[in-house]
């Protein structure tokens, strides 16, 4: 699966923001129909999109559109409109089931048809952002062979559970680690929580670095300055690199003369250190840095 680290919202009606968003070398933009536009521009918002995700050069940056909820009246249009211009991938917020997933997964599966398109060439990532989609997580994660992501919607979760947010977030760690974990468990990637006070890049770097700890692969932003302190929280420094090396050239040597577990600097080396190991060199591939 490709590298998630940084995903940058972009408002679709804003051309001067998408220009430059393309030129911003982050991992993921994805051109926003929805809460990030104001209703009476959801058209334009649509059409801008239409003429510039096809034409616009956006160099290794992954190209997503975030369509407007299942019940919002917008989503058919919004579907019908995207599709055709071959996004890489679609987002859907405020999924509550895995119906939603799958009416949404069916459609997009009838217009690549009609677009000539490879079936499943467009991926879904999926927001999680309501006491509902907590609980059903598990069929959520597992509706679509399409979806290679969950996204935690924080902002709206608390509002759904009428919780007050904190700087630490203890108010929606439950949620934090509940989609970590069920990402991991279906083989999806887990992107982390936004920073909405764009100027805190000392509690961006936290935030991230304590995302990167608990398993997520990446985390959305919203703004450029936030691109760079995120991305590079989710690539592995060099000296986990060469760590992560050296426990893998002892671990193959230690292998051939039959010994599973050994010990290396002081430290015991058994098999989790060594998937460990494993999956930073995998992540370090992932950002194009081994
Ligand atoms: N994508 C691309 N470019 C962006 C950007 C974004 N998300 N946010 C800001 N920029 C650009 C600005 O246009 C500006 O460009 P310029 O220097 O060429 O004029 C530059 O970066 C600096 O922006 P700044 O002046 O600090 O911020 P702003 O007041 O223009 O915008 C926000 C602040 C919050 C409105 C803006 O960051 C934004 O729209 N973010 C995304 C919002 C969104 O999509 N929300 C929904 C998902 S949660
Ligand atoms: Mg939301």
């Amino acid at each position: 699966m490709r590298a998630r680290r940084a995903l940058l919202y972009t408002p679709g009606d804003d051309p001067h923001k998408i220009n430059k968003a393309a030129n911003l070398e982050v991992d993921s933009i994805c051109l926003d129909l929805e809460d990030g536009i104001a209703i009476n521009r959801k058209t334009k918002a649509r059409e801008t999109i239409v003429d510039l995700l096809p034409e616009l050069d956006f160099g290794r940056s992954e190209r997503l559109v975030r369509i407007n909820p299942i019940g919002s009246s917008l989503i058919e249009e919004d579907l019908d409109a995207i599709c055709p211009i071959k996004p890489d991938g679609i987002l859907l917020p405020k999924v509550v089931s895995g119906e939603h997933v799958e009416w949404v997964a069916d459609r997009i599966s009838k217009l690549e048809k009609q677009s000539n398109l490879p079936e499943g060439s467009i991926i879904l990532i999926v927001i999680i952002e309501s006491a509902l989609a907590l609980v059903n997580l598990k069929e959520i994660a597992t509706a679509s062979t399409r979806v290679e992501a969950l996204i935690f919607g924080a902002e709206d979760l608390a509002v759904d559970l009428g919780a007050e947010r904190s700087k630490s977030g203890w108010e929606v760690f439950y949620a934090r680690s509940a989609i970590v974990t069920h990402a991991v468990a279906f083989g999806l990637q887990a992107i982390d929580l936004v920073n909405i006070d764009f100027k805190d890049l000392d509690n961006l770097r936290f935030s991230a670095r304590q995302g990167a700890k608990m398993g997520y692969a990446g985390k959305q932003v919203i703004h450029p300055d936030q691109v760079h302190p995120v991305q590079e929280a989710f690539t592995p420094s060099d000296e986990q690199i060469i760590e992560a090396k050296k426990i893998l050239d002892e671990f193959y040597k230690h292998q051939e003369s039959g010994r599973g577990a050994f010990a290396l600097d002081g430290k015991m080396i058994d098999a989790p250190i060594v998937k460990s190991a494993q999956s930073i060199i995998q992540r370090a591939k992932a950002a194009g840095k081994v």
